[in-house]
């Protein structure tokens, strides 16, 4: 990757930016509207959202009012926890749709698996749940279909009882916190991980470590992280409502983190999951 703009391919023939512009917490509507309209300015042209951060509408406003043609934007939604289910999950999609002001998403992940503290049925519900994404794609409304915070176990369920393959998991990923098992299951199986909180939610910022590394190449933590991602072939989504950070954040381009570099990020002690854990979370049963 060379530019803010190169693309990953996707096993489904599809291509998407290598940095997404992440949108958590970025509630308040004047400010979604503003940070999104921003983002997309300084050069991100990869938008990621969900129902539950309740900025959709001002995310669909930003994209629309850019400018930019929608075609050459790429935006991300999910259905949440509470919306599992073939049916719920169904008119999630399009309320999300409406929401957005679009009559389609470039992609649709399932933001958690349901899980086996909560359910005895998980397998199932995954599996129905993830049916409508299929059919949301076979009807146009969604160009990609994934899933997010889904671990080996989910995975493998989901594709014994799925007619498409996820073409993406977006999982915790950062110094510290690595999700080896499933990143490993993900690059076998060709499907694309992307980094949720990719600089740990800015609590790594002042880590010693990184810091060092930082200096070397004249560079912030932030932007460590994120070439971090880049470089284990990992898409990061980095979110800022500050202009400034939003163009350091692309501005990963200019070098290359030597391999011992990487080794040492590597074996950082890896317990630091600032997340929920996908097998223990019940924030959302049905
Ligand atoms: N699928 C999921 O379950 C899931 C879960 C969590 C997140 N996500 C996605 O992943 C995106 C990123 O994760 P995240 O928002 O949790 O965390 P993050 O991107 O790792 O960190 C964001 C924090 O770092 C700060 N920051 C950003 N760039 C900076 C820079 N260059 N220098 C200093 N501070 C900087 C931001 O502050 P300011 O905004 O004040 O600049 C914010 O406090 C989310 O926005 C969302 O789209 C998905």
């Amino acid at each position: 990757m060379n530019r803010p703009d190169d693309k990953f391919a996707l096993a489904d023939g599809n291509f998407i930016p290598c940095i997404g512009f992440g949108t958590y917490k970025i509630e308040d509507p004047g400010v979604a509207y503003r940070s999104v309209a921003d983002a997309l300015e300084v050069g991100y042209r990869h938008i990621d959202t969900a129902a539950i951060y309740n900025n959709e509408k001002s995310v669909g406003a930003a994209v629309r009012d850019s400018g930019i043609d929608r075609k050459d934007v790429f935006v991300t939604t999910k259905v949440w926890a509470n919306e599992l289910g073939y049916d719920r999950a169904s008119r999630a999609i399009d309320a999300s749709l409406k929401r957005l002001g679009m009559d389609y998403v470039d992609m649709c992940l399932i933001h958690w698996p349901a899980n086996a503290k909560n359910y005895s049925d998980w397998q199932a519900i995954n599996a129905d749940t993830w049916r409508a994404l299929e059919q949301a794609k076979m009807d146009g409304k969604v160009k990609t279909i994934g899933v997010s915070n889904f671990l080996v176990s989910h995975l493998t369920s989901l594709e014994e009882n799925c007619r498409i393959l996820p073409a993406v998991d977006q999982i915790e990923y950062h110094p510290g916190c690595l999700n080896a098992d499933t990143v490993g299951y993900c690059k076998a199986n060709n499907i694309l991980v992307q980094a949720w909180s990719p600089i740990g939610r800015g609590r790594l910022l002042g880590d010693h470590l990184l810091e060092g590394i930082a200096h070397k190449y004249n560079k912030s933590v932030a932007q460590i992280c994120i070439k971090f991602a880049l470089a284990n072939g990992v898409l990061p989504l980095p979110k800022s409502t500050h202009k400034d950070r939003m163009i350091q954040n692309l501005d990963v381009f200019d070098f290359e983190l030597d391999w011992t570099d990487i080794g040492d990020i590597e074996s950082m002690e890896d317990n630091r999951r600032y997340g929920s854990h996908p097998d223990e979370q019940n924030f959302c049963v049905l």
